[in-house]
C-alpha cells in the first residue's frame, strides 16, 4: 500500500530488475553506491561477454546462438581495418613515443575504437571477472586487435567454467591457453574458436586435451567444475557442504543442500554461525549465493516476501569482528541505516566469518513463508531462488559430470598445426561430442592424422567436416571441402589458384 524506496527492495527484485539491462547500465548502476556495486557484481548477470561489440556500442549480452552464423563481411572489415590503424600507430609509437600523444589518435576514430577496446578488456580482467569469473559462459573476442595472450591467459584463469570461447582471427599464441595445461580445467567447453589464429600449434592442442578431461581415467570425476574451480581458484571460501534434512515449518523434513561455516579456531565464543540452506527441488544459484556470502549479502528488509532470506541474530552474544568491521555481515538490505537498526534491535550480529566465529550458526534453505526459523537455532539466512527468466531448475545447463563436452572445433588457418597435434586430440577419449570440425587451411594434416581423429568422434557431422581438398582423408566422398580458398584473408595452400 506505501511507497518505497528503490534502496528498499529485497535483493532478488533487484537483481530482476538488473537483468533487464545491457552491461553499459549495468557498470552505471554500480556506480551508484557500494551496495548495488556488490550486487552488480552478482555472477548471473555475466554469463555472455563481447568485449569487442561492446566497445563499438553493440550492448547484446545474451547466449550466443544468434552469432553462430557467419559475422557479416562489411563488419568484420571494418575490425580489419581498425585493426590495421591500430598496428600501424602502435608500431610507430614505439619508434616515436610522443605518437602516443593522445592529441595523435584523436582523430582517428578507428584508433580509438581499439583503445577503448583494449580499455574494456583491461577493466574487466582487473575489476569483474575475478568477482564473476566462475559463473561466466561465452566469451567472445572475434576480430580483436586489442586482445593479447596474457589478456586470454588472465581470462581463462578466471573463468574456469566456459562452455563457449571465440578467438577468431586473433594473434593469441599457445602461452594464451597455460592454464589449459592441468586435467579437466576445460572441461566445460563446448564451442572453441581458433580460426585465423596462426600462431597456434599442437602445444595448443595437447594443453586442450589435457584440459578437457580424461574419458579413460578412474579420475574423470574430478573433472567437476567445482573441483576445477578449486584447481584454479586456490582454497574455497571456508564453507561446508552438506546434504542433509532441513526442517520445515510444522516439523515436516526435506533434503537441502546446506552450507556451514567451518567451525574456526578464533571465535569460538560467537555463536551461532551462519548456515545458508538451499532447496535441492528448487535451488538456488550456488554461485550467486556463494558470491552473497563472500560479500556479506545484501539486505532484505521484509521477511513477508515469499522466499526471501532473513536474519535473526542470537540474542545478546557478542561477535568479535563486528567491532572492527560491522559491515561485514548484511544479508540484505540496500541501506546502512537498515542494518544499523537492525543490529540495535537484535543486539548484537554475526559477522559470518570462520576464523571469528563458531560453526554453531546455520543456514537453511525454505520455500516461502513455510520455512521454521527456529529449526536454525534463532539464526538462519533464507534467500529465494535465482534462476533466469523463464528458466526451470530441471532446464538449466547440466554441467557436473561432464568432460569432454566440446561440440564445435574451428582450426580453419592454424597451419601449424600437424597430426601431432590431432593425435592428441584424440587420446584421453577422443571428442565423442564434436559435431562440427573445421581444419580448412591446415595443409600439414595428413590422411592418417585426420583419420585417427574422425575414429573417435562418433558424433561428426559430415557436413560440418572441413579440410583441404588436396587431402584424400577420411569422409572424402560426403565431407565439406576447405572453406578457406573462398574467405580471401585465410591461409590456404590454393588460394594462389
Ligand atoms: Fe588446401 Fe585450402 S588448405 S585447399
Amino acid at each position: 500500500s506505501g511507497s518505497a524506496h528503490i534502496s528498499e527492495l529485497p535483493m532478488e527484485i533487484l537483481i530482476r530488475l538488473f537483468r533487464y539491462l545491457g552491461p553499459e547500465d549495468l557498470c552505471r548502476c554500480g556506480q551508484v553506491c557500494t551496495a548495488w556495486w556488490g550486487l552488480v557484481k552478482t555472477g548471473s548477470l555475466w554469463r555472455h561477454l563481447y568485449p569487442v561489440r561492446w566497445a563499438r556500442g553493440d550492448f547484446y549480452s545474451g547466449p550466443p546462438g544468434y552469432l553462430d552464423q557467419e559475422p557479416d563481411e562489411e563488419w568484420v572489415k571494418n575490425l580489419q581495418d581498425e585493426g590495421r590503424a591500430y598496428q600501424e600507430w602502435d608500431e610507430d609509437a614505439d619508434v616515436d613515443e610522443s605518437v602516443r600523444n593522445p592529441n595523435h589518435t584523436a582523430d582517428n576514430p578507428a584508433i580509438n575504437t581499439v583503445q577503448r577496446e583494449k580499455r574494456l578488456l583491461n577493466g574487466m580482467i582487473q575489476n569483474l571477472l575475478p568477482a564473476v569469473g566462475p559463473s561466466v559462459r561465452t566469451i567472445v573476442l572475434a576480430y580483436s586487435s586489442a586482445v593479447s595472450s596474457k589478456m586470454v591467459r588472465q581470462i581463462l584463469s578466471l573463468c574456469p567454467n566456459l562452455t563457449h570461447l571465440d578467438l577468431t582471427q586473433t594473434d593469441v599464441t599457445d602461452s594464451a591457453f597455460d592454464s589449459w595445461a592441468s586435467l579437466g580445467v576445460c572441461s566445460s567447453l563446448e564451442h572453441l574458436d581458433l580460426s585465423g589464429c596462426e600462431k597456434i600449434t599442437d602445444h595448443t592442442l595437447k594443453r586442450l586435451s589435457l584440459g578437457l578431461g580424461d574419458l579413460t581415467s578412474p579420475l574423470s570425476s574430478r573433472n567437476s567444475p567445482e573441483w576445477r574451480t578449486k584447481l584454479l581458484m586456490g582454497p574455497p571460501p571456508p564453507l561446508k557442504l552438506e546434504v542433509g534434512p532441513a526442517l520445515l515449518a510444522g516439523g515436516r523434513s526435506r533434503q537441502a543442500m546446506i552450507f556451514k561455516r567451518r567451525p574456526g579456531v578464533r571465535g569460538s565464543s560467537c555463536s551461532p554461525a551462519h548456515v545458508f540452506v538451499f532447496d535441492l527441488e528448487e535451488p538456488a544459484d550456488i554461485e550467486d549465493v556463494a558470491e552473497w556470502s563472500r560479500h556479506g549479502g545484501i539486505p532484505v528488509p521484509d521477511t513477508s516476501t515469499a522466499g526471501v532470506l532473513e536474519v535473526q541474530t542470537a540474542g545478546g552474544s557478542s561477535c568479535c569482528c563486528r567491532r572492527g568491521r560491522r559491515q561485514g555481515l548484511s544479508t540484505g538490505s540496500g541501506s546502512a541505516a537498515y542494518w544499523q537498526q537492525r543490529y540495535l534491535s537484535f543486539g548484537e550480529a554475526q559477522c559470518g566469518h570462520s576464523a571469528c566465529c563458531g560453526g554453531e550458526t546455520a543456514l537453511r534453505t525454505f520455500k516461502g513463508a513455510e520455512f521454521d526459523l527456529q529449526a536454525t537455532g534463532g539464526s538462519a539466512h533464507l534467500r529465494t531462488k535465482l534462476l533466469p527468466e523463464g528458466q526451470s531448475p530441471n532446464n538449466r545447463t547440466e554441467h557436473s559430470g561432464t568432460f569432454r563436452s566440446l561440440r564445435f572445433l574451428s582450426l580453419s588457418g592454424c597451419y601449424h598445426v600437424t597430426d601431432m597435434g590431432l593425435r592428441s586430440l584424440s587420446q584421453r577419449g577422443g571428442l565423442p561430442r564434436v559435431e562440427h570440425l573445421n581444419l580448412s587451411g591446415c595443409p600439414f594434416v595428413s590422411e592418417v592424422g585426420l583419420q585417427e581423429l574422425v575414429s573417435v568422434c562418433p558424433a561428426l557431422n559430415d557436413e560440418h567436416f572441413y579440410y583441404c581438398d588436396n587431402i584424400n582423408g577420411p569422409h572424402a566422398d560426403t565431407a565439406s571441402g576447405c572453406q578457406n580458398l573462398q574467405c580471401g584473408f585465410r591461409v590456404c595452400c590454393r588460394s594462389g589458384e
